[in-house]
Order: C-alpha cells, then structure tokens, then sequence
C-alpha cells in the first residue's frame, strides 16, 4: 500500500508472548529481515519488544483470519500523520483506510461502484492506449530502467482512471501532486517514529502540499459537477454514487476517497508490473511458454476481458508472481479492546502487523517456498488467508480486480513485443516501503526485439534472500510465432 507505517506502541505486558528484545527500529529499517527473524525464531506469532513497548507480529492463515476478519475489534489505522482538525491533511487522510465500523460499511459500498466489471470494461480501453503509448518510446537495443517505465506508466494510468480521460494532463497534474503527498507522508511517518528533530519544518511542508492538493482536487470535483454528461472515471462514478437512503459523500469525504484510492493504485501495481516481468524474464522456460500462449491466443494485441479468463498460464504466472513478491509486504491493525489472539492475551491498543510476504513463504503452506514455480497452482489450493495478494475479509483490495486487469493488459503487450532480459551483473535489491516491497536500484533491462532468445542472465543483490533463481545458463530460441 502506498502509505506510511502508523506504529503507535503497546507499553503493556502480554504474559509469555513470545518475544525478542531489540530495537523497534529494526523493524522500520528493515521489515522484511525483521519479520523473517521474528518468524524463525518464534513461528506463527511473536512480539519485538523495546523498552516494555511492544510489536505484535502474526504469520499464517489461522492468526491472519483471525485478526483480518474480526473488523469490529481489529482497526485499521493507516496514516501516522493526521494533522490538526478541519486541516486539509486530516481530509486528505480520511479515505478508506482510516476508517473503520459502520463509516467503513457504508463508504466501501459507496467505493465500491466504479470497481465493479461494468466500470473496468471501460477501463480496459484505456489501459490499452496507454501501455501502446508507452511502448512507442520502446527501442531494441537499448537498456531501459523497467521500474521507472511501470511507475511512470502507473501515474498515468491510475490518474486517467480515477480523474478522468477527458482531461488527461489536470489528472495526471493531480495524480502527480498526490504521488510527492505519498511520498512525503512516508517520509514523515518514519521520522515520526524515530523522533527525528528535522520533522517540524518538513510537517509544515507537508501541511502546505496538503492544501494545495485538496485545492486541486475540489477544483476537479467542481468541473465534474459542472459538466452536462457525467464522466466515466472513478471521481465522477463517486459524485454520482448514493447509499441505500439516497444519500451520497460530501466533498471532504470525496477528497478523502480520492487520495486513498490513488495511494493505494499506483506504486502496489507499479511494484506487481515491475516484479513479474524481472521473474519472467529470470525464468526463460515460463516466459516462452508464456508468449507461446498470449502469441497463439492474442496474435501480439492485449486481450479483451472474455480473453482475460481463457489465459491459464497468464493467471498462474500471475499469481504465482504475487505469492514470491507481493507487492503489499505488510499492512496493520490495532485491537479496540483487550483481546485473546490464540492462546496469548494482548492488552487494549496493540499493534498487530500482519504479512503477506512472510506468509507467502510458509514452506507448509508452499512447498519450496522460494522457488518461482506457476505449475505449482495447477494442484494448490489455498485458503483466501494463506495467499494473499490482496489481503482477505471485509477490508480486502477493493481495486483487485482493476489491479488484475491492469496487470493482464499490460504484460501480454509487453512480452509479446520486446525480449526483455536483466543487464548482466546488474544488483537487484528489494527493500520493503511504506508497507511494499519495491526495487531499490532500479531494474535495468535490455530491451530487443521478440526474435531474441529468452535469457537468464547472472545478477547480484538481496533479491537471492527472497528467490531461488534457476542456472543462468538456460536460454531458449524464440518461437517463430513472435510478434
Ligand atoms: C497489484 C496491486 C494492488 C495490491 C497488491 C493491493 C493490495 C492491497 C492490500 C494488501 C490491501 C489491504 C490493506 C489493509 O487491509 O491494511 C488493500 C486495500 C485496499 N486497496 Fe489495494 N492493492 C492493489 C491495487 C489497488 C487498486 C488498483 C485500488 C483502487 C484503485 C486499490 C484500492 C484499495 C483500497 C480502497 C483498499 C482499502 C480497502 C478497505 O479498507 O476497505 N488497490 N490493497
């Protein structure tokens, strides 16, 4: 998710939780090394303790069902930074995530709209348009940072979604503003939480972006509302969405959605754009099966949504990409109430971190849980809270099946028109932010035309903690079929 981590910490005692003593800043330095520790050591459940504060980390179905599907006693607290009452932060900040109880009922319905299969055909059109526009800039033999291309790409299109198509360059200005709110959020989110003294001057920053970009988004509202044909884009979908008594949100809560929901779309499917192409292209078998299936089936163009769902080897690549690097590492929830979480009671206020990433590397749940294996969904079946992508329960990605059809246009136009494979040598580093895991130094990429063999090619970094890669040595002719 593309916020900030919002750690307000448990002083109490939970008798014989397991526990490690150490710095909670190891945690927010590192997430993905902190929580794989605490699961070595611990298993399934387990606190980082300093000081008498207190962490809790749950891994695996059974805690993760628990704490995801109890929404009256697990709340989801999403910004650290609200800012003071009637600010434009607090507005900004006041989407979705922050809510929670009969507000959050009512509101995910109302959300919900513009994400359901009617609105997304209309998006599919459009996401076409601009992955062909993208790949225009696209030359055989030369080295692209792929990573950058999807962040890109993603601004442009989670902009032209939510705020319109009509006006591409006043979204993409707000989608714009919204991505350095992001960021800034995170940024001080994190010095909030290791009492960095530079925070006043960069909170008054933070402050001054908050209103200039709720004064950007008020100003699209008013043009939506001021138009005689209502737009097709999710902000005009939300002016018009009305609740079981006709009523609808009011600007305030508009500028909340809007934010959170940009903030949730953007760098989550950047990061999924990004991570399955370096695993395709780390794995040249699955990649030339997998172009073998999208030439045969798509000819070389991106498939229409009845296409979407004949594409058996697309959705085990997928999701098989999703389980191995989750772009949404870990999220949150804090307890409203003393409550027992298996057999360990957890005082009022706690903490809980929840993680798909370590989950996903269960070696009970998946067998050989680092290897990039998409036959392996040929015969796995799991439970919604053992793989989970998405998250699961009432609170799960409302944007799922938008992020699904994004990623299922995008990469059959990708591969089917470039050979893609990693510069050799190139360090490729994978750091968990503001909940998600990204690439660090970028994804550098020889990009040539499809009659180039598919390749392997030797790397270095942190990615090999995460992923089994198989011998470099593998490299496959391309199929006569290519595009
Ligand atoms: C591959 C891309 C995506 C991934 C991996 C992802 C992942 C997640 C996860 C794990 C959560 C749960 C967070 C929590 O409970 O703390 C979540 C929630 C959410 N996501 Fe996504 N997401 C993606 C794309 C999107 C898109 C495209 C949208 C909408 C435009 C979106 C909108 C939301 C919203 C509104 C929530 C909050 C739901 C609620 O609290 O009721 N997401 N997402």
């Amino acid at each position: 998710m593309a916020s900030n981590s919002n750690l307000s910490l448990s002083n109490r005692d939970s008798r014989s939780l397991p526990v490690t003593q150490g710095r909670l800043l190891d945690f927010s330095d590192n997430p993905f090394a902190c929580m794989r520790r605490l699961y070595r050591t611990h298993g399934n459940i387990a606190a980082l303790e300093e000081q008498g504060m207190r962490l809790v980390f749950v891994f695996g179905p059974q805690y993760n069902q628990q704490v995801l599907s109890d929404t009256r006693t697990y709340h989801s607290r999403f910004f650290a930074i609200r800012g003071p009452k009637n600010s434009s932060q607090r507005r900004l900040t006041c989407g979705l995530l922050s809510m929670n109880g009969e507000e959050h009922k009512r509101h995910r319905r109302l959300v919900m709209g513009p994400f359901q299969k009617k609105s997304i055909e209309t998006y599919r059109d459009h996401l076409v348009e601009l992955a062909q526009q993208m790949l225009r800039d696209w030359q055989p033999g030369e080295v692209r940072n792929i990573f950058r291309d999807m962040t890109q790409y993603m601004l442009r299109v989670t902009s032209s979604i939510l705020f319109g198509f009509d006006v591409p360059e006043l979204a993409y200005e707000i989608g714009h503003m919204i991505e350095h709110w992001v960021a800034m959020n995170h940024e001080l989110g994190m010095g909030a939480f290791i009492s960095d003294p530079g925070i006043t001057s960069s909170y008054g920053r933070l402050l001054e972006l908050a209103e200039a970009l709720e004064a950007k988004i008020l100003a699209m509202i008013n043009l939506r509302r001021s138009m005689n044909s209502p737009g097709r884009d999710v902000l005009s979908l939300l002016i018009q969405a009305r609740d079981e008594d006709g009523a609808g949100m009011t600007d305030a809560e508009l500028i909340g959605q809007a934010a959170v929901l940009f903030g949730a779309a953007h760098l989550t499917t950047a990061n999924s754009l990004t991570w399955n192409l370096f695993l395709l292209t780390q794995h040249p078998r699955v990649a030339s099966d997998l172009v073998d299936e999208l030439m045969g089936n798509l000819h070389g163009e991106a498939p229409t949504l009845e296409q979407m769902d004949k594409l058996p080897l697309l959705d085990r690549v997928l999701k098989e990409s999703m389980r191995v690097l989750p772009a949404s590492a870990y999220s949150q929830r804090i307890n409203v109430e003393p409550v027992e979480l298996g057999p360990f009671q957890l005082p009022k206020g706690t903490p809980i971190i929840f993680s798909p990433l370590i989950t996903h590397h269960m070696p009970d749940l998946f067998p050989e849980p680092e290897r990039f294996l998409p036959d392996r969904w040929l015969e796995l079946t799991t439970s919604p809270y053992a793989y989970m992508p998405f998250a699961a329960g009432p609170r799960m990605c409302l944007g799922a099946s938008l992020a699904m059809t994004t990623l299922k246009v995008t990469l059959p136009l990708i591969v089917q028109r470039f050979r893609l494979t990693v510069v050799p040598g190139a360090t490729i580093n994978g750091a968990v932010r503001s909940t998600m895991l990204a690439p660090t130094n970028g994804m550098f990429m020889m990009v040539s035309d499809p009659t180039a063999p598919f390749a392997a090619t030797p790397i270095q970094g942190n990615i090999h903690e995460m992923v089994e890669l198989p011998e470099v040595s593998v490299s496959i002719a391309a199929n006569a079929k290519a595009a």
